[in-house]
């Protein structure tokens, strides 16, 4: 069940500090005593009071009384997508949405393939097609209407002529958030994921929960996450998804947040009372995060698996079902959280001409040659609840 609070198997992650201060060091007095004056301001301006409220994150609570094509636009809108980039527009003509890469919202150098990218329009399709379902609607979905190298990602004809389908993971849509908190080291069960698995052409899931493989796959991130933060280039673009201010996050509505790295509430609560993170002390804190949390109570992995990662209709059908995997955790009571390190690393390093080192390792891990391997994440059951993440309005990226 999910809790609040660090335990003695997982303690705090720190926040990594030039002054050396240790937030988890913090005793609740300490943080009630910063809470006062300049920290109490900061706290205000951080967020501290407000996480969660407002309109960045109207969506996700007005969600389950929204009806009709509303409804489906909406839950595109809400789907996992690549640090929170948001990269879609949707144009709504009747019973129909189209789906458009918006490319000033790519990462170039953190997704050189853009294989994140068109995912992430796949996992809003999928979002789609699963909140249609849920209204006994049929979703016609016609990927890449005008070829691969168009921004139109797909089509979406709905008709209302059947039984409602998909409602579990329908109700999942305004309660699924990516979890970076830590797991518990209960095992999880994962044929409650079967009926899901295959439901996508051409994308299948492969489980990684063998304790050995596990282990080398997680000492793999940790690496990949290093290589990542040493290459200022690709950590300072990451960073520019960082949204610290509420002020900025009113703003932008889309990137990451303090809300969503899966802090206990007394660590969350004391970094907003600091001044924002250092890329380099953010970069610090993530290496520590995924080598003490995120892969060390991991209790598997899923990779989703394609016949060519560089395919534009297999980034957004690997999306689609990475959508269903997400819901489905979520309706399952597991927490997930994407974890894309490693190809993103492979994808830079190709993308430089660089030489390749995480490729065969990825590869022999997976037991299929990397171009199989698109995106992966790790499952678990998590101790806290995660917080919300901001997004746009329909009306900022919805024409019709
Ligand atoms: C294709 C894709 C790749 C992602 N890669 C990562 C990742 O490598 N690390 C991570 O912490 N989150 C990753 N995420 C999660 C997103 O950051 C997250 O979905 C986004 O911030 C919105 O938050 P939400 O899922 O809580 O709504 C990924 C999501 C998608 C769909």
């Amino acid at each position: 069940m999910a809790t609040n609070t660090a335990t003695q198997d997982h303690p705090e992650i720190t926040l990594t500090r030039r002054d050396g201060l240790k937030l988890a060091g913090l005793g609740l007095g300490s943080v009630a005593a910063l809470g006062v004056g300049v920290g109490g301001v900061r706290a205000v301006t951080n967020g501290a009071f407000s996480a969660g409220s407002g309109d960045p994150y109207d969506l996700w609570h007005d969600w389950s009384s929204m009806t009709g094509i509303e409804r489906v636009a909406a839950a595109g809108v809400l789907a996992c997508n690549p640090h929170n980039t948001q990269p879609w527009r949707m144009i709504v003509d009747g019973d129909t949405i189209d789906v458009h890469s918006d490319p000033s919202r790519r990462m170039p150098l953190n997704d050189a393939s853009g294989r994140e990218h068109f995912a992430g329009l796949g996992c809003a399709v999928e979002n789609m097609v699963i909140a249609a379902g849920s209204a006994g609607a049929t979703s016609q979905v016609t990927l890449f209407p005008h070829g691969p190298a168009s921004d139109h990602v797909a089509r979406i004809a709905l008709r209302k002529d059947r039984a409602r389908q998909d409602r579990d993971l329908a109700a999942a849509i305004p309660h699924r958030h990516t979890n970076r908190g830590p797991y518990t080291s209960a095992p999880v069960d994962l044929s409650g994921f079967t009926e899901q698995s295959s439901r996508i052409e051409g994308a299948n899931v492969l489980w990684i929960a063998e304790p050995t493989t596990r282990e080398q796959l997680g000492r793999l991130y940790v690496e990949a996450t290093k290589a990542i933060t040493a290459d200022t280039a690709q950590s300072t673009e990451a960073f520019s998804w960082f949204r610290s201010a509420r002020s900025s996050i009113d703003k932008h509505r889309d990137g990451l947040t303090l809300d969503a790295q899966g802090l206990s509430d007394l660590a969350l609560f004391a970094a907003k009372l600091l001044p924002a993170q250092s890329r380099t002390d953010g970069d610090a804190y993530w290496v520590k995060a995924t080598r003490e949390v995120h892969t060390a109570t991991a209790a598997a992995y899923g990779v989703i698996v394609v016949d060519d990662v560089t395919d534009r209709s297999a980034q957004v059908n690997g999306g689609r079902l990475l959508a269903r995997m997400h819901l489905t955790a979520t309706a399952l009571g597991l927490g997930l959280h994407h974890m894309n390190q490693i190809t993103e690393r492979i994808d830079r390093d190709t993308a430089s001409g660089n030489p390749d080192v995480f490729s065969a390792r990825w590869a022999a891990l997976l037991g299929r040659p990397a171009s199989g391997g698109l995106l992966s994440f790790r499952i678990g059951h998590p101790e806290r609840t995660p917080g919300l993440s901001p997004r746009r309005s329909l009306d900022d990226v919805v024409a019709g």
